[in-house]
């Protein structure tokens, strides 16, 4: 089968889709070649000192793929550090949903970005120096053939 269970659940049952109003960062990306659009917004409150993703929510415009890697990537960060969400990277949602077609790599690569796209727009709105070279964006996959 071309798609995993955990690929063909994310996507027919997606986790946190919607919108959030008072989102805490907003994070849009879209992939050039395909046209798809990815939109994450994250709640973050302080928990113990530590900056937290206490909620998050996904909104995609996008193939079934970029739809399970959202919602994958979402559960993934969703009441963790922030620090760790920064540090999700596409490898780990392709791994967390047991692989995804080499031509569909691109789409989780959208979700890693929308994730750092949303938590360098918390840092911008609160004046939260960082360290630039982890907001380098991988895009431009050459995968992207749709
Ligand atoms: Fe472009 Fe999936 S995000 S085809």
């Amino acid at each position: 089968m071309l798609y995993s269970e955990k690929v063909m659940d994310h996507f027919t049952n997606p986790r946190n889709v919607g919108t959030m109003n008072n989102a805490d960062g907003i994070g849009e990306v879209g992939n050039a070649k395909c046209g798809d659009i990815m939109k994450i917004f994250l709640k973050i409150d302080k928990l113990d000192g530590v900056d937290t993703v206490t909620d998050v929510k996904f909104c995609t415009f996008g193939c079934g793929s970029a739809i399970a890697s959202s919602s994958m990537a979402t559960e993934m960060i969703k009441g963790k550090p922030l620090s760790s969400a920064l540090e999700l990277t596409n490898k780990a949602v392709v791994e967390a949903l047991d692989g995804l077609p080499a031509h569909k790599l691109h789409c989780s690569v959208l979700a890693e970005e929308a994730v750092k796209a949303a938590v360098k727009d918390y840092y911008d709105k609160n004046g939260i120096e960082y360290d630039q070279s982890k907001f380098a964006m991988k895009h431009d996959c050459e995968h992207c053939g749709e």
